[in-house]
């Protein structure tokens, strides 16, 4: 007879540039369950540490990831965390036809070739993509690799940041492929772009039969889309956040605005479309807090010609949580790195 509960908690943690977001799912027979979701924002205005911000961002969140914790009670010990896309570099490259051996080899020797780093200060992965050994003719003989790099530093400097909290790293992965991870689940479709609209920054992410292809990250997102709202209407930086937020449509009718960071993010798509080769999506998912601005989506729909949705990491997790009026409630889509990360525990035991 077996002691003990075969089902496992798995957690994820994404420091994004506006809050830190924390998920804990349960893997119950293969099925998600959300455990634990919460978030902390890095609001360095206000005292929600309790102390001045003494300009130490490393310092912050140390502090803002205690606040969370102590109000979430993870019950697990072992973290997933998120190194930012800007850190790390996600790449496809073309190597003849050879077995696992011969590549990491190759990779080895020649990574100079395709990595503008020493191997002394990256950590590199890959993987052969699957299909692409099967085009031998059309390929000439060659198979593409999916070579992935984050800086050594980045682990040292996660260790550091979750010192003292009682909590280890088990996994640090890019962002990119936590995002991959949840928003490509049971995608049928062959070419899929994923868009995470943070605070700061935008990731896209072009997946082709469900594999990383190229990451794009942009110094654009929701400040930006304040700025422009700010600047457009002579308002303040606080009005325009509240405008933002108010769910009128500022993209369309009788309001509507200019947005030249939304515009710079589809070129930067069709850029990216246009580079693979590919002709069209048959899907484009988007993410972030961002993501929820009336009127966003409706807009890359008809700039760019293809199925636009929002992101919804609930579409995998079960949830047991409800709002006051007992609907069922979870994730939204500025969750889906964290969601992502935790769900390695469902895809990989
Ligand atoms: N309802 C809403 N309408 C419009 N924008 C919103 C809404 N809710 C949140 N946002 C915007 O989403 C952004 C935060 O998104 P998110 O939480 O995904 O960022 P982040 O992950 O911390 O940032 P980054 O990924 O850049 O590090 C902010 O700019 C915020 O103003
Ligand atoms: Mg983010």
């Amino acid at each position: 007879m077996l002691f003990g509960s075969s089902s496992k908690k798995f957690v994820g943690i994404d420091f994004g540039t506006r809050s830190i977001k924390i998920v804990e799912i349960e893997n119950s027979k293969g099925e998600a369950n959300l455990v634990n979701y919460g978030q902390v924002v890095l609001d360095k205005e206000k005292d929600l540490l309790e102390e001045k911000y003494d300009g130490d961002y490393s310092n912050l969140l140390k502090k803002a990831l205690g606040v969370l914790l102590k109000k979430m009670k993870l019950s697990s010990k072992k973290v997933s965390v998120a190194i930012p896309a800007f850190n790390g570099l996600v790449m496809v490259a073309d190597f003849p036809i050879m077995t696992e051996e011969e590549l990491a080899k190759a990779i080895k020797y020649e990574s100079r070739k395709y990595i503008p780093a020493s191997l002394d200060d990256v950590n590199v992965s890959w993987e052969i993509i699957k299909d692409s050994k099967s085009e031998e003719e059309g390929n000439n003989g060659k198979m593409k690799v999916l070579l992935v790099a984050a800086p050594k530093t980045e682990v040292q400097y996660y260790d550091a940041l979750l010192k003292g909290t009682g909590l280890e790293v088990e996994l640090l992965e890019l962002e990119t492929f936590s995002l991959a991870r949840i928003l490509s689940r049971n995608f049928k479709g062959e070419n899929l772009m994923l868009v995470d609209v943070g605070a700061k920054t935008t990731n896209l992410v072009l997946m082709v039969n469900n594999s990383v292809r190229i990451n794009r990250n942009i110094d654009v997102g929701g400040i930006d889309l304040t700025e422009a709202i700010s600047d457009n209407m002579n308002i303040s930086s606080k009005r325009a956040k509240e405008m933002k937020e108010s769910g009128k449509n500022l993209f369309s009718g009788s309001l509507a605005l200019k947005f030249p960071s939304v515009d710079y993010m589809i070129s930067e798509m069709k850029r990216m479309i246009k580079l693979q080769g590919i002709g069209s999506l048959d899907n484009i998912i988007v993410a972030g807090g961002s993501s929820e601005m009336v009127g966003f989506l409706d807009y890359l729909q008809k700039q760019l010609n293809f199925p636009v949705e929002k992101a919804d990491p609930m579409k995998y997790i079960k949830s047991k949580f409800k709002n006051k009026s007992g609907q069922l409630v979870g994730l939204d889509s500025s969750y889906c790195v964290a969601a992502g990360l935790a769900m390695h525990g469902i895809d990989d035991k």
